[in-house]
């Protein structure tokens, strides 16, 4: 633990051991798409069914909130990410500005963050997937749902989960190149939804708009609701963007396209998901939709309109995976940029010849394959988000220690009003965790407090990393 507070130093890829360095394919169109890929998917198309039963219709301005305060996050992120572009995002900005300790547990966040999403994808994605296999092949139910809605396992989560690895240790570029075209489909089904829907616009449904009141408090049967409850899963919709970040050491431009990426495809998804939630809530009242598990494709089949509904659930069964795919590629250099510093076995830091870290890939599946198969998917998500929340709070604060320690140093992008910007991202951050599920927050701590058991008792392991 005597190396506790060490600060890492970035060593340019260039001089890194040929096997320790990723190859560089990627320019900001490939960014943006990565971004909206991963950032518009499970959160929009099913969480936002969870967040209308916390909320009501009011669960519009949780999205409000949510986006607000990761608006704030993703500018954070894009100052960090130009002054150091190198893997490992939150974790590696940590490890220079902070030390140590604090990085590694950032990076065990992150670690459940990208595992939980990529399980929580899955799952929803097997929301949509499941009626359009049962009415397609006849497989039933029973073996495509969790224990949590009386199956044995969700063997289609699983499945979509070993597709994806397998497109990742094909290789990146190969993958970012089938994502945009992906992403292009999820779009077009988000607007149909709206076409369709907003005509069906009622205010009537949007009375009484806020039902369960605005702070989170537990209801008589022992659920917590609020509007801010809500904005604590709802988060889980806006977040990806800092899957870009991951990119960096494998971006052609990192200075010129990591803030077009992250900042742009943030904004995009805001105006999407504004008119999806206004629209959703607008066209039946929320109760109607509030516990499905394809709760988009539900709407429009009550409101008559059953082509349009099957439209969309194929094709979120066909993009959900894009966002499956920037996770678990951020998931995978997380630990390959831990493990490359030493902090997780240096085994785990091999490349194959095509530039991919194999191993972890395989790792990473069989484990979020395992969660996806057996836990409900408002668990996992409300437990991404605590690990994100980590990270977020992290990377505004590391804005701000540099801001104070090294003003003039050289920006490529500087975060307007960077202590208001920077204040209201932890702020925010802080009180969104707090309206998460306390059975979350207790996971969490579970998970961290394990995180440090582990630094300690292996602390002691030779870094392979430069540090001041
Ligand atoms: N923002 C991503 C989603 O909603 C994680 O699925």
């Amino acid at each position: 633990m005597a190396n506790w507070n060490r600060r890492k130093i970035i060593v340019p890829s260039a001089e890194m051991a040929a096997e320790h360095r990723l190859a560089r394919t990627l320019s900001w169109p490939h960014l943006i798409a990565l971004g909206v890929g991963a950032i518009v998917g499970t959160g929009i198309l099913t969480l936002i069914g969870v967040g209308a039963d916390k909320a009501g219709p009011a669960v519009i301005l949780s999205f409000a909130i949510a986006g607000a305060i990761c608006a704030c996050a993703a500018l954070a992120y894009a100052e960090m990410a130009t002054m150091i572009p190198a893997s490992g995002s939150a974790y590696t900005y940590t490890y220079v500005v902070i030390g140590e300790l604090v990085a590694w547990v950032i990076g065990w966040s992150l670690i459940l963050e990208y595992s939980l999403v990529v399980s929580a994808v899955a799952v929803g994605w097997s929301g949509y997937a499941a009626p359009l296999l049962q009415a397609a092949l006849g497989v039933p139910m029973s073996v495509m749902q969790g224990p949590a809605l009386g199956g044995v396992a969700n063997l289609p989560a699983i499945l979509i989960i070993a597709v994806v690895a397998g497109l990742l240790i094909v290789g990146t570029r190969e993958s970012a190149t089938l994502n945009a075209c992906l992403v292009l489909v999820k779009i077009v089904a988000l607007a149909v939804f709206v076409a369709v829907a907003l005509p069906y616009f009622n205010a009537a449904h949007l009375h009484p708009f806020a039902p369960f009141g605005f702070i989170k408090a537990t209801g008589p049967d022992g659920v917590e609701r609020g509007v801010m409850a809500a904005a604590a899963i709802i988060f889980f919709a806006f977040y990806g963007f800092d899957a870009i970040a991951t990119a960096a050491e494998e971006t052609k431009n990192p200075s010129r396209d990591l803030p077009i990426g992250i900042v742009g495809s943030m904004l995009v998804c805001i105006l999407i998901y504004v008119g999806v939630a206004g629209a959703a809530v607008g066209a039946i009242p929320f109760t109607s939709f509030a516990k499905s598990p394809e709760p988009l494709a539900l709407i429009l089949r009550e409101l008559g309109q059953p082509k349009a509904a099957t439209f969309l659930a194929a094709s979120a069964v066909i993009a959900l995976p894009t966002v499956i795919l920037a996770f678990f590629y951020g998931q995978s250099r997380i630990f390959f940029v831990m493990a490359r510093d030493g902090l997780l076995p240096g085994s785990l830091a091999t490349v194959s010849a095509r530039g991919t870290p194999v191993r972890i890939t395989l790792f990473t599946a069989v484990i979020v394959g395992a969660i996806a198969g057996l836990f409900p998917l408002d668990e996992i998500a409300a437990l991404a988000n605590a690990g994100t929340l980590a990270a977020f709070v992290a990377v505004c604060a590391c804005m701000l220690i540099m801001r104070v320690r090294a003003p003039d140093a050289p920006r490529t992008f500087r975060t307007p009003a960077a202590w208001f910007v920077g204040g209201f991202g932890i702020l925010g951050c802080l009180y969104l965790f707090a309206s998460l599920p306390a059975k979350t927050q207790g996971y969490f701590v579970v998970w961290n407090a394990l995180g440090l058991a582990i630094y300690a008792a292996t602390g002691a392991r030779r870094r392979t990393i430069a540090i001041d």
